[in-house]
């Protein structure tokens, strides 16, 4: 009896595992995606996966649905651990109606996202579906709703990543939206609100699904996706990479990683920066020689490439670090570094990751295009960021911190904890030459040699402002540091602040100038 009982389950259990079947998997495989369970086989640790909800079918009877029922209903849930840490997963499967969303598709998501909220750890979606499953019509639109509501719930309790493994269209790009990063893996998967034929038709462009909505595209033009990766493999590795540095939810501290004293002075910062204040380098030397070897993950690197952001280790502690990039645009702030930044800040603030602020920046980008696209509202999401960020937050100013610049990247005025500038630090309202060019006007243009007058007083300024020493005497500073010291302050800076408590007046919650 039980042994008849057991075949039964066991048959079931074998038809599950094949999704929309073996023809289908083999599709998948030719076009260099991996199936669904050896995504979710290959993302946990070896035998920790628990799948929940593997009989689930769809109760779809239009269409002649009612004689296609596939178990599990395309999409695999559960949840296992990565580096012996809980996960939540749900792996969509292509294979089974294209991966489309049913009602019953969305409640096997929406039940691991309520079991993540509760238990504390991380939802990680693998997602791979031709969007809602247009047999069900409005059951499909509200099981989306049904998940964009708890992605947003969700948002600051629990890190929630987005694996875009395959197409994602129409409302379905709305939930990795929501969530905290997206990795789009390239080649194999696209992400648009409407396909090239819509836009065909509304727009008259002729775009492919590449150019509108493929892995390069969001990475360089419109920001969407944090991280790109050139296989199903690498997606899964950077997935994991990036969870060694969060915590399981907002109660807690991001984990701690073994770490060896000895190598805390680093000769190599003392060369980095130029002697001309015109010419560029490269903030991500910077950040190699402060944090712990190898350690520093970007996100969002070919993205508003003027602003640096990332995870670290510090000491072997997790750090997220925003650094101004004097390599691109001389690492001004503008529209959409303003906001990678901003974004980033309020991730590692909602996660209790302690910010790293590296400045050297001229200012914020003028012109009509900046102005246009709101650089004033969009500038202020930073400010507001930092501003509102209570986790510990250091500063250091290697070159220029100009204007309002200077009062955005991560001031003492707005809240940070320690204020480091190196000895190449400038701190002042703008650069000697315009500055000179509008205070001494009058005296520039009645001179003999206006040039000779320029660079004169030119030369006068930079002496009154062009160092670190005036914001340190007020104590906007704490400290000037050979750039060789850096790391060892830093290290024991966030040692320092490791017990920081700030507390904010009550309120519901603020409104960050969206
Ligand atoms: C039901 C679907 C489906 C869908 C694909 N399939 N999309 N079934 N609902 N949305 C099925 C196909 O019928 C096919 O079944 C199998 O999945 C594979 O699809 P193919 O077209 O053969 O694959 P491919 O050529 O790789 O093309 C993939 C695709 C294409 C680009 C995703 O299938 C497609 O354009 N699908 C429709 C996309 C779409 O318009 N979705 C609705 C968006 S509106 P068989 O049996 O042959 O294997 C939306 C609203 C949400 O999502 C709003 C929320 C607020």
């Amino acid at each position: 009896m039980m042994h008849d009982k057991l075949q039964s389950l066991t048959e079931k259990m074998n038809e599950a595992y094949l999704g929309g079947g073996l023809e289908r998997i083999e599709t998948q495989h030719k076009k260099g995606k991996l199936s669904a369970r050896e995504r979710v086989h290959f993302l946990l640790d070896e035998g920790s996966f628990e799948e929940i909800g593997m009989l689930v079918t769809h109760r779809c009877s239009d269409f002649g649905m009612e004689k296609q029922i596939v178990l599990g209903d395309g999409v695999i849930t559960g949840y296992g651990t990565i580096g012996g840490r809980l996960v939540y997963v749900f792996a969509q499967d292509f294979t089974v109606f294209g991966g489309s969303l049913s009602e019953t598709h969305a409640e096997k998501i929406c039940k691991i996202m309520d079991m993540a909220m509760r238990n504390g750890a991380p939802v990680i979606g693998l997602n791979d579906s031709g969007g809602a499953r247009i047999q069900e019509g409005v059951n499909s639109l509200g099981g989306y709703a049904d998940i964009f509501y708890r992605n947003v719930v969700a948002s600051g309790v629990v890190p929630q990543i987005s694996a875009i493994m395959g197409p994602c269209a129409g409302g379905a790009v709305y939930s990795p939206a929501m969530t905290d990063f997206i990795i789009m893996v390239e080649e194999t998967s696209y992400m648009f609100v409407t396909g090239p034929n819509v836009v065909k038709t509304v727009t008259n462009e002729e775009v492919t699904s590449e150019e509108l909505g493929g892995a390069m595209t969001h990475a360089t033009k419109s920001g969407v996706t944090h991280l790109t990766a050139a296989n199903d493999f690498d997606c899964i590795q950077k997935i994991k990479r990036m969870l060694t540095y969060m915590p399981q939810n907002c109660e807690e501290k991001p984990p701690q990683i073994p770490f060896t004293p000895g190598d805390e002075y680093r000769p190599q910062l003392r060369d980095i920066v130029p002697a001309s204040a015109t010419q560029p380098y490269d903030m991500r030397e910077v950040i190699a020689g402060i944090v712990d070897e190898d350690s520093f993950m970007e996100i969002h690197e070919n993205y508003a490439e003027n602003i640096v952001v990332g995870f670290a280790h510090l000491g072997g502690c997790s750090i997220g670090i925003v650094g101004n990039q004097p390599m691109s645009l001389a690492g001004v702030l503008d529209v959409n570094s303003s906001i990678k930044g901003a974004r980033f800040v309020r991730f590692c603030d909602s996660f209790n990751i302690p910010l790293l602020v590296l400045v050297d920046v001229p200012g914020f980008l003028p012109g009509t295009d900046q102005e246009w696209n709101g650089i004033i509202v969009n500038g202020a999401k930073l400010l507001y960021a930092f501003s509102e960020a209570t986790v510990p937050r250091v500063t250091v100013i290697t070159r220029k911190a100009y204007g309002g610049a200077y009062d955005v990247m991560n001031s003492k005025h707005i809240g940070a904890d320690m204020n480091f500038a190196w000895p190449t630090a400038e701190i002042a309202v703008m650069g000697a030459k315009g500055a000179s060019e509008i205070i001494f006007r009058k005296e520039i243009t009645s001179a003999a040699d206006p040039q000779q007058m320029l660079l004169e007083k030119e030369k006068e300024y930079q002496e009154m402002f062009a160092h670190p020493y005036r914001a340190a005497a007020r104590g906007f500073i704490d400290e000037v540091i050979d750039p060789i010291d850096t790391r060892r302050k830093l290290i024991k800076a966030f040692a320092m602040l490791e017990n920081k408590v700030a507390h904010r007046p009550r309120k519901k919650h603020g409104n960050i100038p969206l």
